[in-house]
């Protein structure tokens, strides 16, 4: 496909040199673009009598045509994709051209752009089956496409249809059963897509987050569901529907803009106060009176630790405990460095941790501790945390004094004490037969 390689580079090209210079006088103009996508057809075949289900998967190429992307300049020397001509390889790649007329693709650009910031479209395309009744198979054929920008961008989801009653002398696809136009190229209508502009999130607890899916479809058909499903750790869960104009939400605080849906085609769904227990995959299953389609969120819920060092006990050996309160998710690390003065400083191994808690609100507290050695001079030690949900290692210090001083201290003071009572013990009996001498007298 050297081809499709050299297009993109010539796209990215013209994005580079778009970049270095002034936004131009069409900036901000809706330009309509050809997006021509490296697919997978995935066909999958159950063999009768056998519980074999196998997949095959071919190269096929997907040109969402003349889709309005907003020009920042970047497009001006864009071109146009050349037909199935281009595309000469053996055995021929199917080519999907899906005109966007009837729906609107907000992530085009998303597409269009992904292979020039280092990130990859993956795109597959298989057959679809409509629910409805009124969708015969003898005139039409439906496939989804759907498409994922790596890196947690967005994601797009269409169903295309294809008339089978097209002109009679039209060439037909040896394995596909479809009508083909004269350049060879499989001739689609996308009549839905669902969207999402992220297909991860990482919120912190306590936050409130919107998670985002839009849909819209080809005239003529209605809205007649939104669901929000959570999936986590294999059991899944309602968080919200929405049915002929009635919203209900399954979890306390998750909201949806009934405006936003029916006039935008915008389904997000907001979550407000988020708990550990809110982490998953949440399933935005948009159905028209014709098609289901469906975009998945992963949602992770971070919460970041509070970092205290503590001298346990003052007497020897002193230890060294370092608490580390209230973080998620689990994975954490601990280092522990002591430093003399005017010494850079260094790593200390032999640090052993408690049991490790977790709070009702799911969060985890555990503490490690470490002897400490000060030295003759004493020495500061710190304890640094690693953790997800920290953009920078979080620690705490403390100095430990050197046990040598504090023990000569101790030693003269007691000593001290020793000799006073020596001195008193001495002076008493020293005056002891005064007193006696006094009594006698
Ligand atoms: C959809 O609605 C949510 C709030 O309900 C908002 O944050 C988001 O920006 C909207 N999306 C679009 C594409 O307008």
């Amino acid at each position: 496909m050297g081809t499709e390689a050299g297009w993109c580079l010539l796209l990215c090209l013209a994005l580079s040199t778009a970049a270095e210079t002034e936004p131009s006088a069409a900036a901000g103009q809706w330009r309509p673009v050809d997006v021509v996508l490296d697919c997978f057809l995935v066909e999958e075949s159950g063999h009768r009598g056998t519980l074999v289900r196998s997949e095959n998967r071919v190269k096929a190429l997907l040109v969402l045509q003349q889709v309005p992307v907003l020009d920042d300049g970047s497009l001006e020397d864009f071109t146009d994709f050349q037909g199935g001509a281009l595309v000469r390889d053996d055995p021929p790649t199917v080519i999907f051209e899906a005109s966007v007329d009837l729906i609107q693709i907000p992530e085009a650009k998303a597409l269009l752009h992904a292979d020039c910031g280092g990130k990859e479209v993956t795109c597959e395309i298989s057959r679809y089956f409509p629910q409805a009744k009124e969708a015969k198979a003898e005139t039409a054929a439906w496939f989804m496409a759907n498409m994922q920008v790596s890196e947690g961008g967005p994601s797009v989801s269409v169903v295309m249809k294809i008339l089978r009653d097209t002109d009679r002398g039209a060439t037909w696809h040896p394995t596909l059963s479809l009508p083909l136009t004269h350049q060879g190229t499989v001739q689609t209508a996308v009549e839905f897509q669902v969207t999402t502009r992220t297909q991860s999130l990482n919120y912190m607890l306590e936050s409130t987050v919107s998670l985002d899916c839009g849909f819209s479809m080809a005239p003529g058909l209605d809205l007649i569901s939104v669901d929000w499903r959570l999936q986590h750790k294999g059991s899944g869960q309602l968080v919200y529907s929405w049915t002929a104009g009635q919203g209900q939400a399954e979890r306390e605080g998750a909201t949806l803009e009934p405006e936003q849906l029916q006039t935008a085609g915008n389904a997000s769904l907001i979550l407000s106060s988020l708990r550990v227990k809110d982490e998953g995959a949440y399933i935005c299953q948009i159905t028209t009176s014709l098609y289901r389609a469906q975009q998945i969120i992963q949602l992770n819920i971070q919460a970041s630790p509070k970092v205290r060092l503590s001298l346990a006990n003052k007497a020897l050996p002193p230890t060294l405990i370092c608490n580390i309160a209230g973080y998620y998710p689990l994975d954490m690390a601990v280092t522990w460095t002591r430093e003399e003065l005017g010494r850079s400083p260094v790593q200390v191994s032999g640090a052993s941790f408690s049991s490790l808690r977790q709070s009702t609100a799911g969060t985890y507290s555990i503490s490690s501790s470490l002897t400490a050695e000060p030295g003759f001079a004493g020495a500061t030690y710190t304890c640094q945390v690693t953790h997800v949900s920290l953009k920078e290692p979080l620690g705490a210090s403390t100095q430990v004094g050197p046990p040598e001083q504090k023990m000569a201290l101790g030693v003269i003071f007691a000593s001290g004490l020793f000799f006073l009572a020596l001195l008193f013990l001495g002076l008493q009996r020293r005056q002891a037969p005064a007193r006696v001498g006094l009594l006698q007298a």
